[in-house]
């Protein structure tokens, strides 16, 4: 009969706090074998709780994992602590205890501090502890990856073993040793196979490891398996289209132009990893259409639209591309509109006061000029043109009168005093 235990909810939480301040104090060190939480302290439990009936069962379990782990099995290693890797590692004072550990590591006093090791001299058949298994196949079923390996050799006593099944791998035509990702806890298992359907991903090198857990603890991970690649078959589908299409944070920038922000969420459903996304944008200005295209880093999922005209309609497309090899998979484009703000424009009614204060006489080359004055537009907006428009009539013949209309921006912001000059001068012809 196989038994399963199930913590109360207290003791998970109490649980999860002792994990994760170990597991950060443990990240210092920079090592591989470390997970967010502690599977390998879960599985001892797991196998020292097995034998109990069913209703002792979870007492036991949490009781175990509340009590400390002190004298983890193995010893610290030693000499090479201090001498070579002391340079680039900081000395700590880690740990006070292996509990304080995370998974196998020991709690080891060095010349440089007091930090969490591995443990070495855990060789096979050590008293009291499961052999190391060894990973004798990986298999693809189709849509799973079989992972098999040996059980402990009968004659050890080991009491009840649990197993944890690790994976490391990389997307790639060829296998990179160095492109391999950490180590990642898959399963707790009691079986010596398994089938991993979320790990039949296809363009992938994978590597397992497995650990034989017990009462005591491991004798540690074994040897990875070769590495295994998952056939890519014939056809890719490219990832699907971007999340959550976002426009935000659209605002002026200057006089001109608006800027906004476009950000999404990676695609749900992605074979291969995202590389990279394009950004395209359209906007119609007449009887033309202006297209642009940028390229943004896989890791960054959003994209700041800079140089916005004011009040026209963007058109705004993401795309995810995934590459293998020299292949490229262009996935379906995610699409959202964006309407920029209009001017803020005066007309001309709402400038009062408009009044021609002098006009002078003709100067030599025959021009008059004149001085306007009206009343400054107290508008919270700060910055704003002033467009002045005038006409004028031929005086020689008033039956075709020339009407010039001209009107032009003036910044009558005065730059020094920053007030607004509400007065100009004309030169009128
Ligand atoms: C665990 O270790 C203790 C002390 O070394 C030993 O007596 C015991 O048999 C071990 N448990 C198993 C299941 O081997």
């Amino acid at each position: 009969m196989k038994c399963t235990v199930r913590p109360s909810r207290s003791v998970t939480s109490q649980w999860r706090y002792l994990v994760s301040s170990t597991a950060i104090l443990a990240f210092a060190v920079g090592t591989d074998a470390l997970a967010a939480s502690d599977s390998m302290r879960d599985a001892r439990c797991f196998a020292k709780c097995y034998r109990q009936i069913a209703a002792e069962q979870p007492k036991c379990y949490s009781g175990c994992l509340n009590e400390r782990w002190i004298n983890k099995p193995g010893e610290c290693p030693v000499g090479d602590l201090d001498s070579v890797a002391s340079l680039d590692r900081p000395c700590l004072e880690q740990c006070s205890s292996d509990d304080f550990c995370h998974a196998e590591y020991k709690c080891c006093r060095h010349s440089c501090g007091i930090t969490c090791q591995p443990p070495v001299g855990l060789a096979d058949h050590r008293p009291g502890l499961p052999d190391v298994p060894k990973v004798i196949a990986v298999s693809d079923y189709g849509k799973a990856l079989m992972v098999e390996w040996s059980a402990p050799s009968p004659d050890t006593s080991a009491g009840h073993v649990t197993y944890l099944v690790q994976e490391r791998h990389h997307v790639g035509v060829a296998y990179v040793p160095e492109r391999m990702t950490p180590w990642a806890m898959v399963t707790r298992t009691d079986k010596i196979r398994e089938q991993f359907r979320q790990l039949h991903l296809p363009g992938r090198w994978f590597q397992f490891r497995v650990a034989a857990v017990n009462e005591n603890g491991t004798s540690g991970y074994s040897s990875p398996s070769e590495q295994f690649f998952v056939n890519i078959g014939p056809h890719v589908d490219p990832p699907g289209p971007p999340q959550d299409l976002t426009v935000s944070s659209l605002k002026w920038t200057n006089k001109e132009y608006q800027q906004c922000v476009l950000s999404w969420k990676p695609p749900a459903e992605s074979v291969l990893p995202v590389r990279k996304y394009k950004v395209f944008i359209s906007v119609r200005d007449g009887p033309h259409v202006y297209h642009k295209r940028n390229v943004v880093p896989a890791d960054i999922s959003r994209f700041t639209i800079k140089k916005l005209n004011s009040n026209s309609e963007y058109f705004l497309q993401v795309q995810a591309i995934s590459e293998f090899g020299r292949k490229r998979f262009a996935g379906q484009k995610a699409s959202t509109t964006l309407k920029t703000k209009g001017k803020k424009i005066l007309n001309s009614k709402q400038i009062t006061g408009l009044k021609i204060v002098v006009i002078g006489s003709p100067d030599k080359r025959n021009l008059i000029n004149a001085r306007l004055s009206w009343r400054p537009v107290t508008l919270a907006l700060k910055k704003f043109h002033y467009t002045l428009s005038w006409s004028s009539k031929d005086c020689n013949d008033e039956s075709k009168p020339l009407r010039v209309r001209t009107p032009f921006p003036l910044h009558l912001m005065d730059p020094n005093t920053k007030k607004i000059i509400n007065s100009i001068e004309l030169v009128i012809f």
